[in-house]
């Protein structure tokens, strides 16, 4: 049991809705194929003039609030990103000055749509081993910005938004209170091709190509990306449980990476979690990338769907090919 307890968490939204009938006037698509394919029926799309750290804020200082702590007092920020305002500065340089917690050290992250288990992890262990008292941890993209709106093999999947939870180190030892019980994190850089955002980096940087040949958009082998996320997301999840002495049936609520239905109702049948005990809000937001576990962990509780003592688990997957899970006890 653990003395580290998560405290807050929050969620930061655009209020734009893009819907499947929106999409089929832009692309040769339809509500039918979208919905059938993907269980999508509507996502958030930022405006021109949001950006991940302006999401991030929002998401972050719902977390604060319901923890109770003053942005002052945190020590340690970590944004987990791919779609980042910057380069450099960090989003999370950035998110440290507008929330004016000068005394947290502030870092970005990156390992696609598992940044958010990846960061919560580091930040845990951060908080196990070092000299930090607290962290606010979050999983954010902007996903609507590196996509390529004329291609309707992709611009259908994503849409945008930012969670976050707050991690801070109590002198309750009784092993009650919601906390992270084990995670498991995993990678293999083999399938880089399958999906890439290739333009824009240090490999073909504008400067260079103009965008001409290799832009700043998603790029994806959906089937490839498929067969990978049902098999990797069911590993991970069950080396998490086991690292708890936990087996799946134990699990009160599960909640998924949520790119598609199907990848979700393939691993739930595979793991043998009943369908009640799978959440889902892919119908409203899409693949919100980084910030979808994290929102969906917000959503449960805020909607009182968790209860002290539950056993929940975060598992996700994306680009690199990362995968991970988190298991969280209520
Ligand atoms: N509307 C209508 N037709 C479409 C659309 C669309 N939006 N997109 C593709 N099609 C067509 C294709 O062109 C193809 O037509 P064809 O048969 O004439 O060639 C047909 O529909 C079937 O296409 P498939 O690619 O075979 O469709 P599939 O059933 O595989 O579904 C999908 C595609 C939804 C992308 C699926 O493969 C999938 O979900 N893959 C995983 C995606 C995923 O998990 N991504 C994670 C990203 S995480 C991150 O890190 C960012």
């Amino acid at each position: 049991m653990s003395n580290i307890k998560i405290t807050g968490t929050g969620s930061g939204l655009p209020e734009t809705i893009l819907t499947n009938d929106d999409l089929s006037k832009m692309v040769d698509t339809s509500d039918e194929w979208i919905t059938t394919r993907t269980g999508i029926k509507e996502r958030r799309i930022a405006d021109e003039k949001t950006a991940t750290s302006d999401l991030c804020l929002a998401a972050a200082k719902n977390a604060l609030k319901s923890a109770g702590l003053d942005p002052k007092e945190l020590d340690l920020i970590a944004v987990a990103t791919c779609t980042p305002d910057y380069q450099f500065p960090s989003t999370a340089c950035i998110l440290q000055n507008a929330l004016g917690a000068q005394k947290a050290a502030a870092f970005d992250l990156s390992a696609a749509c598992t940044g958010f288990i990846y960061a919560a992890t580091m930040a845990n262990s951060l908080l196990q081993n070092g000299n930090y008292k607290n962290a606010l941890v979050l999983g954010a993209d902007l996903l609507s910005k590196f996509t390529d709106w004329k291609d309707r093999t992709t611009c259908v999947l994503f849409g945008d938004g930012a969670g976050a939870m707050v991690l801070e180190k109590t002198n309750d030892t009784r092993g009650t209170g919601p906390q992270i019980l084990a995670s498991d994190l995993g990678a293999d850089g083999t399938q880089i091709e399958i999906l890439k955002i290739p333009g824009g980096g240090s490999r073909h940087p504008f400067s260079q190509t103009g965008f001409k040949t290799d832009p700043p958009f998603i790029q994806m082998d959906g089937k490839e990306v498929y067969r990978h996320a049902v098999t990797r997301m069911g590993e991970t999840a069950l080396a998490a449980l086991k690292k708890a002495g936990k087996k799946p049936e134990d699990l009160n609520l599960f909640i998924p990476h949520q790119a598609n239905i199907r990848i979700i109702e393939t691993l739930a049948k595979r793991l043998k979690i009943p369908k009640e005990k799978v959440f889902l809000n892919i119908h409203k937001f899409g693949n919100m990338s980084a910030a979808t576990t994290i929102i969906g962990l917000d959503e449960a509780a805020r909607s009182g769907r968790l209860k002290s003592g539950d056993l929940v688990e975060l598992v996700a997957f994306g680009a690199g090919l990362t995968w991970g899970a988190l298991l969280i006890q209520w």
